[in-house]
């Protein structure tokens, strides 16, 4: 596949691009993408019945087991050659913003900083009342129980029905309106917030430029839908502009 010319120009003239990344840049990190199969013992549950209040209400045990399986994932996972690129694009640009759906802290590995986490992060533990992070707790529980309050601990991720983090949202959006690039990239464009950035930039008259495999609901109004996976499309488009 050849990278169009004027991709390549608008995107190394940019002042401020933003790349929103889901799901599919980890898949070839091996973290299973949310919509896709589970394997093993989690294939008959259906993730988006685990990841929500109401089944952490219903049987708490069932969704900390869930989460301590895809965290012993996440954490032997390690970043890919998508990943690379990313932090590699974000050293050649004094305005880049790079924000994430993705729970698995695998940019912050790759050696990407000031990552917008729109969807928390599933290393972190926090305690199910409070909202408050906890890092000491014992392990042997499931859920463990919070030392201060004793209510149940939860992963600090947002399930769905919960709001997002104000301050990343507010960061992501802001990003967004300003932005003359606009990358998606591994992400269905299904859930709201997030897939609402494109069309803040699209607003903004930015060129949005979606690399994935398959069609989304935002291929028809990027200026470019790349179709390849993350892991091979980004690091020669990145090589592409340092030419
Ligand atoms: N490279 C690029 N894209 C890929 C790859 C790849 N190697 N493999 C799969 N994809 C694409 C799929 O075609 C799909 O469009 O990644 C997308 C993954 O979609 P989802 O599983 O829906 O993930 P995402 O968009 O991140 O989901 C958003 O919803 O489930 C919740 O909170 C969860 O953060 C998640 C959010």
């Amino acid at each position: 596949m050849d990278l169009p010319r004027t991709l390549i120009s608008t995107f190394r003239g940019a002042a401020y691009p933003v790349v929103l990344t889901g799901s599919g840049i980890s898949a070839e990190s091996g973290v299973p993408t949310f919509r896709e199969a589970q394997t093993g013992l989690w294939a008959r549950f259906d993730p988006q019945e685990l990841a929500t209040p109401e089944a952490f209400a219903r049987d708490p045990k069932l969704v900390w087991d869930w989460y301590a399986w895809r965290r012993k994932l996440v954490s032997e996972a390690q970043p890919n050659e998508g990943h690379l690129a990313i932090a590699a694009a974000q050293e050649t640009f004094p305005n880049f913003t790079l924000v994430t759906q993705n729970v698995d802290g695998l940019h912050q590995r790759s050696g990407s900083s000031g990552v917008v986490e729109l969807h928390g992060n599933i290393c972190r533990t926090m305690c199910s009342v409070e909202g408050t992070e906890v890092e000491t707790y014992n392990e042997g529980e499931s859920p463990p129980l919070c030392p201060a309050c004793g209510a149940p601990l939860r992963p600090d991720v947002v399930w769905f029905g919960e709001m997002l983090p104000y301050v990343a949202l507010g960061v992501a959006t802001e990003a967004a309106r300003r932005s003359d690039v606009f990358l998606s990239v591994g992400t269905s464009s299904l859930v709201y917030p997030a897939a609402a950035l494109p069309f803040e930039a699209i607003e903004n008259g930015a060129m949005v430029v979606e690399i994935n495999p398959g069609e989304t609901p935002l291929t028809p109004h990027a200026d470019y839908a790349l179709r390849g996976r993350a892991g091979e499309v980004l690091p020669r488009l990145i090589r592409e502009l340092s030419k």
